[in-house]
C-alpha cells in the first residue's frame, strides 16, 4: 500500500453503536452518562457531548445484535471525499456512498471496508447543533466533552500502524513494541487532531472494536460517572478502573452499556502539536504501559470485543486470530 496523501483527515468524527433496545440505551447514555439527545427517529438516537458544535458524535441504532456498525473520521472538505473514494477504489476495497436516509444531519458520506476490514466512514459536513459547553446548568454526572478516539483490534497491528500512518497520514504519539532487533509494533496510538490519539490500533483477533473513548471535563468526572452508574443500578457495568494508563496518561474507567458495548471515560492526556517529537515507546513487558496505577483489568476486558460489520451485507465479520499474542495480566 501507501502512496501520496492528497486529503486531510481532521479528527475522530462519530461512532455508531448497535443496540437491541433503543429506549433503554437512550436512557443509559443520556440520563446516566450525561450525553445529550440531539434528534431521534424510530431506528436511531443521535447524541452529542458538551464541546460538540455539530449534530452527533455517537449514534445508537436499533439492531438485532450489539456491536459497531461503523466509525467515522471527519475530513477537511468535500474534495477529500472524492480523493478517498478514488484511493479505496484503486485498492479494490468495497466502497459506497451512504444513501440520503442513512445519513441524518451529515453531508455526503463515504463508507469503506478498509484493508484491515473495518467499516469506516468519512464525511466533511454535519449540521450544527447548540454548543453546550457554557450551559453549565445542563451539565450532568461525568460531563462528557467529546468523542475522543476509537480503539480497534487487528491480527497484525504492525500492518495496521503502517496503513494509518503511510496511507492516511496519521502520526504516532505512543507505540508498544516487541523485542530487538525487530521491534515489531504491537500497538500504536495515532492522531490527526493534536491529542494522543484519534485511533489506537492493537494486536488481537480482528477486525474488532475494543472501545470508544469519550473525554470528560475533569478527573472528578470519572468519580461522578461511577457514582451516577451505581446510583442508577449500573454498578456492575463498571468493568475496569478507575485507574490511570501509562500510555496516554489517561485517568479512565471502562463501562459496558446495557447491550455490552464498551466505552471508556477518559481524561488527562496531553497535546501532540510538535511535529518533531518522537513517539514514546513502551516495551511489551512493561505492565505500567496499561496500568500506571490501579488494579489489573478483568479477563473479559481482554477477551470480549465488539463486532465489525460488512458494509455491503450488514453482517458481522468473523475475526481472524492475531499473529502475536502477549500474555495478559488480569484478575478473574
Ligand atoms: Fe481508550
Amino acid at each position: 500500500m501507501s502512496g501520496s496523501i492528497d486529503f486531510n483527515i481532521t479528527r475522530m468524527g462519530y461512532i455508531e453503536f448497535l443496540v437491541t433496545d433503543l429506549e433503554r440505551a437512550r436512557d443509559f447514555y443520556v440520563d446516566v452518562i450525561g450525553l445529550y439527545e440531539t434528534e431521534r427517529d424510530a431506528e436511531h438516537v443521535y447524541l452529542r457531548a458538551i464541546e460538540d458544535r455539530e449534530h452527533h458524535c455517537i449514534v445508537l441504532r436499533k439492531a438485532p445484535q450489539p456491536g459497531v456498525s461503523h466509525f467515522a473520521f471527519k475530513v477537511e472538505c468535500e474534495e477529500d471525499l472524492d480523493r478517498l473514494h478514488a484511493k479505496f477504489t484503486t485498492l479494490k476495497r468495497p466502497v459506497r456512498w451512504l444513501a440520503d436516509n442513512q445519513r441524518t444531519a451529515q453531508g455526503r458520506t463515504l463508507l469503506v471496508q478498509d484493508p484491515l476490514n473495518f467499516a469506516v466512514a468519512f464525511y466533511a459536513e454535519m449540521a450544527s447543533a447548540p454548543w453546550l459547553l457554557q450551559k453549565y446548568h445542563l451539565h450532568r454526572h461525568g460531563c462528557p466533552t467529546r468523542l475522543d478516539h476509537v480503539n480497534v483490534l487487528t491480527p497484525d497491528a504492525h500492518r495496521g500502524y503502517e496503513w494509518y500512518c503511510n496511507d492516511l497520514g496519521f502520526r504516532p504519539a505512543e507505540i508498544t513494541e516487541g523485542e530487538a532487533p525487530e521491534h515489531r509494533i504491537w500497538a500504536s496510538w495515532l492522531y490527526r487532531k493534536a491529542t494522543v490519539h484519534d485511533i489506537a490500533v492493537m494486536n488481537g483477533p480482528g477486525p474488532r472494536v475494543h472501545h470508544a473513548g469519550i473525554s470528560l471535563m475533569d478527573p472528578m468526572g470519572v468519580i461522578r460517572a461511577c457514582d451516577a452508574l451505581a446510583g442508577a443500578g449500573y454498578a456492575d457495568n463498571i468493568e475496569r478502573g478507575p485507574a490511570r494508563h501509562g500510555i496516554s496518561n489517561a485517568l479512565f474507567v471502562y463501562i459496558r452499556d446495557p447491550d455490552g458495548n464498551r466505552f471508556e471515560l477518559y481524561t488527562g492526556d496531553y497535546l501532540t502539536t510538535d511535529r518533531n517529537s518522537e513517539p514514546l515507546r513502551w516495551s511489551l513487558d512493561n505492565p505500567r504501559r496499561q496500568t500506571y496505577w490501579g488494579p489489573p483489568p478483568p479477563r473479559r476486558w481482554f477477551e470480549e470485543h465488539m463486532s465489525v460489520h460488512d458494509i455491503m451485507t450488514g453482517k458481522p465479520i468473523p475475526p481472524t486470530e492475531p499473529l502475536l499474542r502477549a500474555v495478559p495480566t488480569y484478575v478473574d
